[in-house]
């Protein structure tokens, strides 16, 4: 097994400081004419890209077709990613963290998509929705009961989608009936990532419907509370590995304790994680893309046609070149959008465009992935027609391609 990002990037409270104090964009000046910007990642950074890249390598690779052809849960992988330490990266080390930055958690993702995307939106969903949402919002007994075991080891899911509530997310029909000690909840809830695998479910919910969205609030759900089932799991076009369901609340009791924030925080709590969210879905689309482009140029390296490789006719060379320059570009958003939440910026529009953009090249670069192939790109046997139905899902989840588009244009005008 590969050497966790613990031991290697060092989560101690010496190096967390040293995180905290980096700068990524950093725009020093050098004389009075020369500006210079400097996309160096520290070594602590290229430490934990080469753990998570091992990992992927030597541990999810294999039985990666099978498992997506079999809809089979990585259980055993996601449990050695938590012992590594991928499961909480940014969480405080006090909470059993790795006191990592941003930056850091999107080139894990990258590399751990570039095999695995079923392995990877489920350490995203942990780490940036019920990880972040926790130690940002939680109570301490919260942090204490419910952050430690999953920043260890995972696994949580956050429960939003609703049959009749996808992206028009205020439109919640679950009901969270304050009933003095307890909420009584009742409802339904769609394509849960984790819904199965998950000891821990962020459920939003609604407890007072005349006030809109003021009066959601968002709820720690345990597995195994009574009236709390878990439903069928769906037969999914990608990501076919990761475990997605619906749950189904039959009159659950859920004790007050377990709310976060206040009476009514529910769908800021849950707008807010999101837009975190939305900078780890952004790095799993870039990985699927890098992976599929450095799938397709081994191949171009290899594959013979007309009498030479594939890389010497300038077809495949100026595709090659296309899909470079859109990997390099969404990469560069993803970055910045990670650099500003690092420094505590303002990161919602560049997150959006982050993710708009790099779920938009996924789709384009593992398309020209499976054409660089040919027929092989069409079989199972081949990672490109993988990666191509995984790259589908990011425009999707976490806030479809066209919300993207409305949370920008709302940035940009207000
Ligand atoms: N950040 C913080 N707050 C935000 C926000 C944002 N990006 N967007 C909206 N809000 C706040 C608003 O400020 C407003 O609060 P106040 O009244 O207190 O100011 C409140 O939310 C309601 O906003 P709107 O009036 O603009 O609501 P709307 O209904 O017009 O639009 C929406 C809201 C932005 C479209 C929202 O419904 C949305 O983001 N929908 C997409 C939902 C989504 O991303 N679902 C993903 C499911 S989770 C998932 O996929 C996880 C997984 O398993 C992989």
């Amino acid at each position: 097994m590969p050497d966790g990002i613990r031991h290697k990037a060092g989560m101690t409270h010496t190096l967390t400081s040293t995180f905290e104090t980096a700068s990524y964009f950093f725009i020093y000046f050098e004389g009075a004419n020369e500006t210079t910007m400097n996309f160096d990642l520290t070594e602590e950074q290229l430490a934990v890209q080469a753990a998570a890249r091992d990992f992927a390598q030597t541990e999810l690779l294999p039985g990666v077709i099978e498992r997506d052809t079999e809809q089979k849960f990585p259980a055993a992988q996601i449990k050695k990613m938590g012992e590594l330490g991928f499961m909480g990266m940014m969480v405080d080390p006090k909470y059993n963290g790795g006191g990592m930055d941003t930056v850091s958690y999107t080139l894990a993702m990258e590399e751990i998509s570039k095999v695995d995307a079923s392995a990877s939106v489920c350490m995203s969903v942990n780490n940036s929705l019920v990880c972040w949402g926790l130690e940002r919002f939680g109570s301490e007994e919260q942090k204490e009961k419910y952050l430690k075991p999953l920043a260890a080891h995972g696994i949580g899911a956050f429960c939003l989608s609703e049959p009749e509530a996808g992206s028009d997310a205020t439109s919640q029909r679950t009901t969270a009936e304050d009933k003095g000690d307890y909420y009584l909840l009742n409802g339904t809830k769609n394509w849960i990532t984790n819904g199965n695998s998950a000891s821990t479910y962020i459920v939003i919910a609604q407890t007072d419907a005349t006030k809109r969205h003021k009066g959601i609030n968002a709820l720690i759900v345990e597995k195994g509370m009574p009236g709390f089932v878990v439903g069928k799991k769906e037969d999914k076009m990608g990501i076919r590995g990761s475990d997605t369901h619906s749950l189904m609340f039959s009159d659950v009791k859920v004790p007050k304790a377990n709310r976060i924030g206040d009476d009514g925080f529910g769908f800021t709590f849950a707008m807010t994680t999101l837009n975190g969210g939305r900078i780890g879905i952004a790095s799993q689309a870039l990985g699927i893309a890098s992976g599929a482009y450095e799938l397709a140029v081994k191949y171009a390296k290899e594959r013979k046609a007309f009498g030479k490789h594939l890389s010497e006719h300038q077809a495949i060379q100026f595709k090659l070149a296309d899909m470079a320059t859109k990997i390099d570009s969404a990469r560069l958003l993803i970055w910045k959008a990670a650099s500003l939440k690092d420094q505590k910026k303002d990161f919602v529009k560049a997150a959006a465009m982050a993710k708009l953009y790099a779920s938009q090249i996924a789709q384009e670069v593992t398309t020209e992935a499976v054409q660089i192939h040919g027929g092989y790109g069409y079989v199972k046997e081949f990672h490109v027609e993988r990666l191509m139905r995984d790259a589908k899902i990011t425009q999707i989840y976490e806030g479809t391609t066209e919300i993207q588009k409305m949370v920008i244009s709302r940035e940009l005008l207000r």
